[in-house]
């Protein structure tokens, strides 16, 4: 699939039900993935985070997020699964891979592509806190607004957006779509 989104892809994938539209240009992404990596430089001078990327999602996002920064980090990544092939969240949070990394007395950055319930930011604050790091915030490239309180755990927010649903940059529907190199909302189309 090309990097920009056309309604042809939409009835390929049988979501001939929705319309498109680019929510985020690329630019508009580089230019605050960019302001984001100031951010946290500034905050982490002088520490080595372990940066922890949540994937399938954040893979696009985590990797311009860590060319933005000019600190010491390392890296690495553990599996949630939610979503499933759905444009809801079925409600519930599972591992499916852990971290390796030893991340005891460590600051800890966890890269999310996109905080929607909250419950992944929740289920990871409590996974990654029994190992006791030093700290841990999140960083996520998309906010809706949450349903559950994770007020103070989401410290670094690129966009707020409102409740829709949206692929591309790191963001599937049913694994499709992660490619696309802006932001797109798919709304359903009105009934006549
Ligand atoms: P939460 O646990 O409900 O906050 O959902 C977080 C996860 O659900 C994200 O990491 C995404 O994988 C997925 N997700 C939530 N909203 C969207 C969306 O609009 N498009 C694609 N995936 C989404």
């Amino acid at each position: 699939m090309a990097t920009k989104l056309n309604q042809l892809d939409l009835e390929k994938y049988n979501l001939d039900k929705y319309t498109f539209e680019e929510l985020i240009s690329e630019k508009e992404l580089n230019d605050r993935v960019k302001k984001l990596g100031q951010q946290i430089s500034k905050d982490y001078k002088g520490k080595i985070p372990v940066i922890i990327g949540v994937l399938n999602g954040s893979f696009l996002f985590m990797a311009d997020l860590v060319r933005n920064l000019n600190i010491d980090f390392e890296v690495d990544f553990l599996k949630i699964s939610s979503y499933g092939n759905d444009t809801k969240s079925s409600g519930t949070v599972g591992l499916i891979k852990d971290i390796s990394a030893d991340i005891k007395d460590r600051d800890i950055i966890v890269v999310e592509d996109i905080v929607d319930t909250g419950l992944s930011v929740e289920f990871l604050y409590n996974r990654l806190n029994k190992e006791k790091p030093s700290s841990i915030r999140f960083v996520t490239c998309l906010k809706k607004p949450s349903k559950i309180n994770i007020d103070g755990l989401v410290n670094y927010i690129g966009f707020n957006i409102s409740d829709s649903f949206v692929i591309g940059y790191g963001l599937d529907y049913a694994q499709k779509f992660r490619g696309l190199s802006s932001i797109y909302n798919l709304n359903p189309k009105k009934e006549n």
